[in-house]
């Protein structure tokens, strides 16, 4: 029946092509649906730790910091269990990185506390000494951008599904009604820290960029 095929070379190359090619998405395609698959327990970012990410993605951490602990013993002795697909589902994009000029920051929560980042990202140098991190003084004054991060919640629940409450709606209403929230979580941290003008911004319903990070930092477990 096929003997034409077989006698005819071209056809027959694209035969092959054709069969290997749907045998490898067979293969493939599951594997990505398993890849995007949350792990158990996995919650999506609040919209705090969100803005954290923003700032970490605008200021270019990833330049110097990893975000993926390799199955390797030294890897997994100095960070703990090392890092599985699932734990990304929810990261949009996701902030592997590719270079360590700093250690591996996937979970970073389990061993530093806010007060230990408050002092680190005032003055690295005051708790690592020989440290080359950079200062970042001014997350202590600029006002996070919270907004925008309730928007990308929300465009990521429509879009992709990221499991956020009903109550996540693309309206003027719905993020007033949800800040308070963001507000509390927000001051959860500031108690735990010592700068005033820190504390005397959340009083006041505005978020520094340094609050927000260190909440995105202490989820990262
Ligand atoms: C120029 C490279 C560089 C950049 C950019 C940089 N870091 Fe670092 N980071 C380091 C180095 C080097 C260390 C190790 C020394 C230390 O702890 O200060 C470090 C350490 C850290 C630690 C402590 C990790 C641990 O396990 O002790 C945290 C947290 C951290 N960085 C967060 C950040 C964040 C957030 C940003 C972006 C706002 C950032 N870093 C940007 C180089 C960098």
């Amino acid at each position: 029946m096929f003997h034409w095929l077989e006698k005819n070379p071209f056809f027959f190359a694209v035969g092959v092509f054709v069969v290997i090619a749907f045998a490898g998405l067979i293969e493939i395609l599951p594997n990505f649906a398993e890849a995007s698959r949350p792990v158990a327990g996995l919650k999506p970012y609040t919209v705090l730790e969100l803005t954290g990410k923003n700032i970490y993605k605008k200021d270019h951490c990833i330049a110097c910091h990893s975000q993926l602990i390799r199955p390797f013993k030294a890897e997994t002795d100095r960070y703990g269990q090392y890092s599985l697909s699932g734990e990304y589902a929810y990261d949009r994009p996701f902030l592997w990185g590719s270079k360590r000029t700093g250690p591996d920051l996937h979970r970073v929560g389990n061993y530093r506390t806010t007060e230990w980042h408050e002092n680190h990202m005032w003055d690295p140098k005051s708790v690592v000494p020989q440290s080359i991190m950079p200062a970042y003084k001014h997350y202590f004054t600029n006002i996070a951008d919270i907004e925008t991060a309730y928007a990308e919640a929300v465009t990521v629940k429509n879009v992709f599904k990221t499991p956020y409450g009903d109550e996540f709606q693309p309206t003027k209403e719905a993020w007033e009604a949800h800040k308070p929230i963001v507000l509390a979580e927000a001051k959860a941290i500031a108690d735990d820290m010592k700068n005033k003008d820190v504390k005397e911004a959340v009083a006041n319903g505005q978020i520094p960029e340094i609050v927000a990070l260190i909440a995105y930092l202490n989820r990262l477990k």
